[in-house]
C-alpha cells in the first residue's frame, strides 16, 4: 500500500522534535550535530533568538495578505536586497524552483520585448540542479530527473562542465542566457573558478545575452561573501535565491536588473504567497544579521578552521576519504568509502551530512557554528571514519 506521504525520498530513520544553534534532538533524547542545516537552508542554525522574535511579532500581526496590496515587510526586504547587491528589482517566491521559473521566463521575455522572439534558448550546464518543476528539470537536464516527465520544457542546451569550446560553440542566435550555479550543489559541490565566472561575464557581454546565477545553495553568506559571484567581482543579471534568505521559513527570491526585468510588468508573473509578511519579516531578519561585513569574514574565519579540520581528518582516514573542496562554509568531501555509507556513519555517530553527485558528502553547517562544535563535528566525522574503516 502506498504510504500516507508520496515516497519520493528515501528518508533516514530519525525523527527530530527540537533543533538548537548547531544541534539537531531526534525525538528518542539523542542529540546530532547538524552539518548538513537542512541543505543549506538553517543559515542562522535552529531556533536563533532574532529570527523567533521576527517571526512571533508578525504572527502576532498578520499573517498573510494578497499581493494585490502593498506588503512593508516585502518592500524593506526588497530595498535591503537592492541596497546590497548589483539587483535593482525583486520578485518574491517561495523556493528555489519557483524561483527558476521565474528566471526563466523573465530571460525569454526580456528577449520578445526587445524585439527578438526567438532567442528563447537558455544555456545550462552538466551536473546542475535548478529545482524539480518542468522547467527545473529541462534546465538540469540529467536522465536521473526528467526520465518519464516527457515532453520536456523545450529550450535549454545542456554543456559539459568546463567545456570552453563546446560553449562558444553553442551560443547563436536563439541564445536567450547562460544559467549556471557559481557552486554547484547536488552537483557534489564544484565551485566554478573565479576567471571562469568572468569569462562567462564576458561571453555573455560580447553577444549581449543574460547571464542568469542560480545561487539557491551558495548565495546568502554561504561562501563568506553575501552573494558567491562577488569573489569574481562581476554581477548577474538575473539571480535564483532561496534557502537561506528565510533560515528555514520557506522564502526565495529572483533579482534583476533593470533592464533584464523590463519585460515583467503588471499581470506578467504573480504568486499568492510569494513575499508574504511571514516570509519577509524572517528574510529581514535573517539578512540584516548576515550580510554584517563581521558576519561575513567570521564565516570564511569558521570556514577556514573547518577546512583546516578535516584536511587533517582525511590525512587521519585516507581510505575513507580524498580531499576536500568547496568555498566558504559550503564544502564537499569527496569520499573514497560509498558517501551513502559514510552519511550513514555519521548518523551511527550523531552527525548529519547530506549526499551529493560524484560520490560527495556535504558539509553545510550553520554560518554561525561555534569553534567547539567545529571540533565536535570533528571528532564525530572520526568516529564514523574508524566505524566504516573496521567493517570494510
Ligand atoms: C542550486 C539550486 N537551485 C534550485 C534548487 C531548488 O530549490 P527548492 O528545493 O527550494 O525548490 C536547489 C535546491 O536544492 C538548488 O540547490
Amino acid at each position: 500500500m502506498i504510504p500516507s506521504v508520496l515516497p519520493t525520498y528515501s528518508r533516514a530513520p530519525l525523527s527530530f522534535v527540537k533543533g538548537e544553534g548547531s544541534w539537531l534532538f531526534e525525538a528518542d533524547g539523542r542529540r546530532f550535530l547538524d552539518l548538513g542545516a537542512g541543505i543549506a537552508v538553517n543559515a542562522l542554525g535552529h531556533a536563533h533568538p532574532k529570527l523567533i522574535e521576527a517571526l512571533t511579532t508578525q504572527a502576532n500581526a498578520l499573517w498573510h495578505v494578497s499581493n494585490l496590496y502593498q506588503i512593508p515587510q516585502q518592500q524593506k526586504l526588497a530595498d535591503m536586497l537592492v541596497d546590497l547587491t548589483f539587483a535593482d528589482t525583486v520578485f518574491f517566491t517561495n523556493s528555489g524552483t519557483e524561483s527558476c521559473e521565474l528566471a526563466v521566463k523573465m530571460a525569454r521575455k526580456y528577449w520578445y520585448e526587445t524585439g527578438v522572439p526567438e532567442r528563447v534558448e537558455i544555456i545550462t550546464f552538466e551536473g546542475s540542479f535548478h529545482g524539480r518543476s518542468s522547467a527545473g528539470i529541462a534546465a538540469a537536464g540529467s536522465e536521473k530527473m526528467t526520465k518519464g516527465f516527457g515532453p520536456l520544457l523545450p529550450g535549454f542546451k545542456h554543456l559539459p562542465w568546463n567545456d570552453h569550446d563546446a560553449l562558444n560553440a553553442a551560443i547563436n542566435g536563439q541564445t536567450a542566457a547562460i544559467m549556471i550555479e557559481p557552486v554547484q550543489g547536488e552537483g557534489g559541490i564544484r565551485p566554478l573558478p573565479d576567471q571562469c565566472l568572468k569569462g562567462l561575464r564576458d561571453l555573455c557581454d560580447e553577444h549581449g545575452i543574460l547571464l542568469i546565477l542560480d545561487e539557491v545553495q551558495c548565495g546568502v553568506g554561504r561562501t563568506g561573501k553575501l552573494f558567491a559571484h562577488e569573489w569574481a567581482g562581476i554581477e548577474p543579471d538575473i539571480m535564483m535565491v532561496a534557502k537561506g534568505i528565510g533560515g528555514g521559513f520557506p522564502l526565495g527570491a529572483v533579482l534583476a536588473t533593470e533592464n533584464a526585468a523590463s519585460g515583467m510588468t503588471a499581470g506578467t508573473h504573480g504568486s499568492t504567497y510569494g513575499g508574504n509578511p511571514l516570509g519577509c519579516a524572517v528574510g529581514c531578519a535573517v539578512l540584516e544579521t548576515i550580510a554584517k561585513p563581521d558576519f561575513l569574514s567570521d564565516v570564511s574565519r569558521r570556514a577556514g578552521t573547518l577546512r583546516q579540520s578535516l584536511e587533517g581528518l582525511i590525512a587521519q582516514h585516507p581510505n575513507v576519504f580524498e580531499s576536500v573542496r568547496g568555498v566558504g562554509l559550503m564544502l564537499g568531501l569527496k569520499c573514497k568509502a560509498a558517501n551513502v555509507d559514510v552519511v550513514n556513519a555519521g548518523y551511527a555517530n550523531e552527525v548529519i551530512t547530506v549526499p551529493a553527485a560524484d560520490n560527495v558528502i556535504r558539509l553545510l553547517p550553520a554560518l554561525n557554528i561555534t569553534n567547539e562544535d567545529i571540533a565536535e563535528a570533528i571528532k564525530r566525522l572520526c568516529a564514523a571514519a574508524k566505524q566504516i574503516e573496521q567493517t570494510s
